[in-house]
């Protein structure tokens, strides 16, 4: 999971299919990144954390890292939570194999309609209940894909 800072978005989409994988006893490594370094080693966003705590969610035991070429040996697949995210992945890409690797993260429950999940950084606390509700969805529809592994 790929947002900007690895603070809002993507932690957030980590912790709920983590959480989701856990609840199923599935064997799946989920991880989170962000493509800047601004906030590499901080906790995710005190905003984010309380949205998902309120949904019994919790946040804690993540810390910020940046994304990096290495991830697409480890990982099968790469989301990406907008537009900027998906170019940044791009850039960092070395071969059409991880290319295909990568994701928009919207595009799981809402496919062809380059969607993307807003970033809440500088908004209020209604950016971040919107934010948890899409990734609770599209990540509903990467379990469903998982099961039929
Ligand atoms: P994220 O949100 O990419 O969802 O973690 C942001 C976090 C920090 C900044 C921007 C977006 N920032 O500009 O510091």
């Amino acid at each position: 999971m790929v947002c900007l800072g690895n603070i809002c978005r993507s932690p957030l989409a980590d912790g709920l299919l983590a959480q989701k994988i856990r609840n199923e006893n599935l064997n799946h490594n989920v991880d989170s990144a962000g493509t800047c370094d601004h906030h590499i080693g901080q906790s995710p966003d005190a905003r984010m954390t309380k949205t998902a705590e309120n949904f019994g969610l919790s946040l804690a035991h993540l810390r910020a890292r940046e994304f990096t070429a290495a991830d697409f040996d480890e990982f099968d697949r790469v989301y990406a939570m907008d537009k900027s995210n998906y170019q940044n992945i791009i850039s960092i890409s070395r071969n059409q194999s991880d290319i295909n690797k990568i994701r928009m993260i919207l595009d799981e429950n809402h496919p062809n309609q380059d969607m993307e999940v807003p970033d809440p950084y500088y908004g209020g606390k209604e950016g971040f209940l919107n934010v948890y509700s899409m990734l609770d969805e599209a990540t509903d529809c990467i379990m469903n894909e998982l099961r039929i592994k």
